[in-house]
C-alpha cells in the first residue's frame, strides 16, 4: 500500500519503541504514542524522561531496539532520516536548526533538496504561514533573533511536504511573547493540514493548545488524555506541572 492511497486516520503510530545511544543502556523503555489525521500531539515530563530520544528515534537518528514507528500505514522503523523525509516526516530539532552562513531563501532550499523543481510552490505555502520570511528571503539566518530562527526552521521542516512534523521544544530560550507567537505558529501550521507532535518544557502552555497529549516518564508514555483532561488530573499537577498549574 502506497502512503498517498492510505485511507486510515493514523498518520504515526509508535509502538513499545525500545531505543538508545549505547548498547544495553535503553532510553526508550517501550514507549508509545499516535497522532491521528489532523491532530496536534502535545509531548511533556521531566527532563531526562526520554522526549528528545523519542523524537530522534522516530526520525532514524537513534537506533531502535524494538518496537515500530508507522507512518500512513507504512512501517518507516529504523529508517534514514534523508528517506523519511521523502516519505512525510518533519523533524526541527531544539538546537541548531538552521544554517547559520546561509540566507533564508537558502535554508528553505537547503529542505527541498531532494526535490528542488518544487521549490516555487513549496515556497508560497511557507510564505503564506510566515510572511515575514518571504520578505526578509535574502537575510542571513545568522543575523535573525532565536524567534525567527524557529520560523525559518519549521519553514524548512514543512518544504517536503511534511504528512506530521516533528518540533522539539520549539519555545525554549524565547521571550513570553516570542513564545505566544510560536504556539500561534504551530497552531497555524496544523490548521493547514499538518498533523504535529510537539515536544514542549512549557507543560501548562502546551495542554492548552494540543488535541490531545503523553506525559512522558522515564522513558514510557505515563499518562494520556485530551490537554484538558490531563491539566485537571491530580496525578499529573502534582508530578509534573507543579502548584502553578491552577492559576491558568
Ligand atoms: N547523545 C547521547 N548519548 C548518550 N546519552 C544521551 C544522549 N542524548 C541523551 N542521552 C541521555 O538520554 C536520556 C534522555 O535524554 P533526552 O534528551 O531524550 O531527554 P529529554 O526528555 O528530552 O530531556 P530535556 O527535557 O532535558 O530536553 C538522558 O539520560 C540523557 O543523558
Ligand atoms: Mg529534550
Amino acid at each position: 500500500m502506497s502512503a498517498e492511497n492510505f485511507e486510515g486516520d493514523s498518520v504515526v503510530k509508535v509502538t513499545d519503541l525500545v531505543a538508545g545511544y549505547i548498547p544495553g543502556v535503553n532510553i526508550l523503555n517501550g514507549c508509545s504514542i499516535e497522532a491521528r489525521r489532523g491532530e496536534l500531539i502535545g509531548i511533556i515530563g521531566p527532563n531526562g524522561a526520554g522526549k528528545s530520544t523519542l523524537l530522534k528515534a522516530m526520525f532514524g537518528l537513534v537506533k531502535v531496539h524494538s518496537g515500530t514507528v508507522m507512518v500512513r500505514g507504512q512501517d518507516l522503523t529504523g529508517l534514514k532520516a534523508n528517506k523519511l523525509v521523502t516519505r512525510g516526516v518533519g523533524f526541527v530539532p531544539q538546537n541548531n536548526n538552521v544554517f547559520a552562513s546561509l540566507t533564508i531563501e537558502e535554508n528553505l532550499q537547503m529542505g527541498l533538496y531532494q526535490q528542488p523543481k518544487n521549490f516555487r510552490e513549496r515556497f508560497e505555502f511557507v510564505a503564506d504561514l510566515f510572511p515575514e520570511l518571504k520578505k526578509r528571503r535574502s537575510q542571513r539566518a545568522g543575523s535573525l533573533s532565536g524567534g525567527e530562527r524557529q520560523m525559518v526552521a519549521m519553514g524548512r521542516a514543512l518544504m517536503m511536504e511534511p504528512a506530521v512534523l516533528l518540533l522539539d521544544e520549539p519555545s525554549a530560550g524565547l521571550s513570553p511573547v516570542k513564545q505566544d507567537e510560536t504556539f500561534l505558529r504551530v497552531h497555524e501550521i496544523n490548521r493547514a493540514g499538518v498533523s504535529v507532535i510537539m515536544v514542549e518544557q512549557n507543560a501548562r502552555r502546551c495542554l492548552q493548545i494540543c488535541d490531545r497529549a503523553y506525559v512522558l516518564d522515564q522513558g514510557k508514555d505515563a499518562y494520556t488524555g485530551t490537554g484538558r483532561e490531563l491539566m485537571k488530573d491530580p496525578k499529573v499537577i502534582q508530578l509534573y506541572l507543579g502548584t502553578l498549574a491552577d492559576t491558568a
